[in-house]
């Protein structure tokens, strides 16, 4: 076992554990973000640099600073590390340059595009990005394309975080897809139009970080936000059949797998239960999906109601109000 400190905060994690997985194990604002490294792909990492950490103390044996920041997705603890995430403007001001660099060629074109809402790169340019740009030249743009009848690539959006052929890779029989050319030149192509007809394909869409890959019988349907997530679950022969139905009254318009509080799916689902399983008879209903109350899909989904808080902090509001009319300090009606 090693123990790390990330941003003033102690753990112990077993040897070999990288330091975003040993930030995700205390959890909330010290986790850093993640665009390319996905659990369940191997491989996947180090591509995006998102992650960066400064490490303040390499070791107990070493305590010399790192001279450079590191990604935190591939590197692995040691034990007495000191890890700044949030605490060092470094890696803020790091940050903010990465994203900058993301968004160099990816179009702002959220409002048109169906990932908005559940877009890692929309919530990473709001959290670090700059409200304009300093970008002049010309920007590359690709014409849209299917991939298959079930899948639209929008490459002008892709940040070649590369999960799209691990999955093709890891998941699929055939791997027909992969990173084309090099430097700004890079894309994800071919002969992947012929592709993606295979069982596992449409995972390509979930681990998608933003809106390259998107579900062609979804598109344009809805805004997700206006959608009511379900978790349901059949009895599949190919994958564990559990999945989120995002429906619109009885009408299931799309059905993704699970993901957990990362972004990350880890238990992959069949194209059978993706795209041909659209009515709501056909799945077990279990619940609503739990959403994360700080995401916009969260927006008017209420899975319970405490209607005792609820009426406390209205209270509270009002006497707060109260407090602020009357010129009274308005801390100290929070107490
Ligand atoms: S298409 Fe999406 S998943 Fe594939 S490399 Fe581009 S951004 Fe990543
Ligand atoms: S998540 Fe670490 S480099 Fe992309």
């Amino acid at each position: 076992m090693a123990k790390i400190t990330i941003d003033g905060i102690e753990t112990e994690v077993p040897d070999g554990t990288t330091i975003l997985n040993a930030a995700r194990q205390i959890g909330g604002a010290i986790v850093p973000p993640a665009m390319c490294y996905y659990t369940s792909l191997q491989q996947s990492g180090g591509k995006c640099r998102v992650c960066l950490v400064r490490v303040a103390q390499a070791s107990a044996r070493d305590p010399r600073p790192l001279p450079k920041l590191v990604a935190s997705c591939s590197t692995p603890v040691q034990d007495g590390m000191i890890v700044e995430n949030i605490t060092s403007p470094d890696v803020l001001e790091a940050r903010k340059g990465v994203v900058e660099f993301l968004l160099i060629n990816h179009p702002l074109d959220c409002p048109i595009c169906d990932q908005a809402g559940e877009c890692d790169l929309q919530d990473l340019s709001y959290a670090h990005g700059l409200a304009t740009t300093r970008y002049e030249e010309e920007r590359r743009t690709f014409e849209p394309i299917d991939i298959g009848d079930k899948i639209k690539l929008h490459m002008t959006r892709c940040i070649l975080c590369y999960r799209c052929t691990y999955v093709a890779d890891q998941l699929t029989d055939e791997r027909r897809h992969g990173v084309l050319n090099r430097g700004d030149r890079a894309e994800i192509g071919t002969y992947i139009q012929k592709a993606i007809d295979n069982d596992f394909s449409g995972n390509m869409i979930d681990v998608c970080p933003v809106g390259a890959l998107t579900d062609r019988t979804f598109r344009f349907k809805s805004r997700v936000w206006f959608t009511r997530p379900l978790d349901a679950h059949r009895n599949c022969e190919k994958c564990c059949g559990k999945v989120v139905l995002w429906t619109k009254g009885e009408e299931v318009l799309r059905v993704t797998a699970r993901k957990d509080k990362y972004g990350e799916v880890h238990e992959f689902i069949c194209n059978e239960c993706r795209f041909e399983h659209k009515n709501l008879s056909d799945w077990v209903v279990e619940g609503p999906r739990h959403i994360d109350r700080h995401s916009v899909i969260s927006q008017n989904h209420y899975e319970k109601i405490n209607l005792v808080a609820l009426k406390k902090e209205i209270e509270r509001q009002i006497q707060f109000q109260k407090g602020r009319t009357n010129g009274n300090n308005p801390n100290a009606l929070t107490a």
